[in-house]
């Protein structure tokens, strides 16, 4: 038996104690958690409570966590514009990454972090958790049966995204800065974008979008319909904050795969009720057990994230999601809304010299949005009409 990773989280937050800490324990040969860092005192001791450490062992500096050689894994789950110093300083500590989604708020800061893993020779995975929902792997499974054919269409539709706040005492609205979070409900459920072409299965280089704000004087959007071209194969992805529609649909060339969530909701809140797949031969639901509610499902996902993270620093693999496929996912987000803004499709990658890479979102304010783009008259994202 090999010995525990022993990790270090950075940002007690949400995600990290509703759901990291309780991954890892769940994992007690694969890990123990040896250190948490956050600079704001009651989610540090809350986060110290939760996962059972001592005083010594948490830091209000993530600096401190980084410098300690008692640790082999920094896990990253602050909000996505800090993620890049933390990334690259956990790297050149020598220390194995795992970073939550979005990757970060600018594709260049995501290219820093995928540098200095590489430089440093350590894994750097990304929480691409939806990845592991059971239906998914199931539908994963089913479209290498071959039993629909070739993939043609993936429709992912997120249309009831709850629009959950941050943790009370750090910044609970930091989701709706667009400085800090690189755009609104489209990048913080990006999970759809990388759904959609996994299930493609092949790389999208070409994105459209239709982006608009869910409240007059928002800064971010709270609905984005995108379509994403991956050669002779499309992805849909409907993503909104509100009450619409959820689901899956895979269509190919000899059949179709539909997965349905609770009165039609959006995944993760509605939870999965069956999978319906129709040939020629007839329909038939797919064996699963219907799905669990939020909570459980999102740890029991995280629970493999990190599961498969362990395997792939152990047998020096890739993980399921490596740092270059999520910014390869990021900038696919971005290029969402650059299509929106200018009204065309935009290709992917984006230009590592241009402003939407450089930038993310803000840089948008350095392209050449149309005087009467509709993201100018709502002010999306710091652009103005500037009457
Ligand atoms: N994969 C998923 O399903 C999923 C779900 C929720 C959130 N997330 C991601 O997790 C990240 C955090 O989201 P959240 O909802 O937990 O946010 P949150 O607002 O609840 O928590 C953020 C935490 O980061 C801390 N922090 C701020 N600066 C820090 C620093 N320099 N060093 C250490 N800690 C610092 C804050 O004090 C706070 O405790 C985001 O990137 C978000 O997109 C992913």
């Amino acid at each position: 038996m090999t010995t525990p990773l022993r990790v270090g989280i950075v940002g007690c937050g949400n995600v990290a104690l509703n759901f990291h800490v309780p991954a890892y324990q769940a994992l007690p040969e694969r890990y123990e958690i040896v250190g948490l860092a956050d600079p704001t005192p009651e989610r540090l001791e809350l986060g110290r409570e939760t996962a059972g450490l001592t005083a010594e062992q948490v830091h209000l500096d993530a600096a401190a966590l980084l410098a300690r050689e008692d640790v082999d894994v920094i896990d990253v789950c602050t909000p996505q514009h800090l993620h890049r110093d933390l990334v690259v300083a956990a790297a050149a500590a020598g220390k194995h990454v795992l970073c939550e989604k979005p990757i970060a708020a600018r594709p260049a800061d995501a290219a820093a972090m995928v540098e200095a893993a590489q430089q440093a020779g350590v894994v750097l995975g990304v929480m691409h958790n939806y990845l592991f929902f059971p239906e998914v792997v199931a539908l994963t499974a089913l479209i290498g049966s071959g039993e629909l054919g070739e993939v043609r269409t993936v429709t992912v539709n997120m249309l009831g995204v709850v629009d959950s706040p941050g943790a009370a005492g750090y910044r609970p609205q930091w989701r709706h800065d667009p400085a800090a979070a690189g755009g609104g409900v489209l990048m913080d459920m990006l999970h759809g974008v990388y759904l959609a072409e996994h299930l493609l299965g092949a790389p999208v280089t070409g994105v459209s979008a239709f982006v608009d704000s869910a409240t007059d004087g928002d800064a971010v959007e709270g609905l984005a319909l995108c379509r994403l071209e991956a050669g002779r194969r499309a992805g849909l992805v409907d993503i909104g904050w509100g009450m619409g529609q959820g689901g899956i649909a895979v269509h190919g060339t000899l059949g179709r795969a539909v997965a349905h969530y609770r009165a039609d909701g959006t995944m993760p809140w509605a939870p999965f009720e069956r999978l319906t797949v129709t040939t020629a031969a007839g329909t038939r639901t797919a064996d699963l057990p219907a799905g669990q509610e939020l909570g459980p499902l999102i740890a029991d996902a995280m629970r493999d994230t990190v599961a498969d993270l362990a395997e792939a620093i152990e047998a020096k693999q890739d993980p399921a999601a490596d740092g270059a496929a999520a910014l390869h996912t990021l900038e696919t987000t971005v290029a969402a809304y650059a299509s929106a803004a200018l009204g065309r499709t935009v290709a992917v990658p984006l230009p590592t010299d241009g402003p939407l890479h450089q930038a993310g979102v803000l840089g948008l304010q350095d392209i050449d949005v149309p005087a009467d783009s509709p993201l100018r008259r709502r002010g999306l994202f710091g652009l103005t009409t500037g009457a």
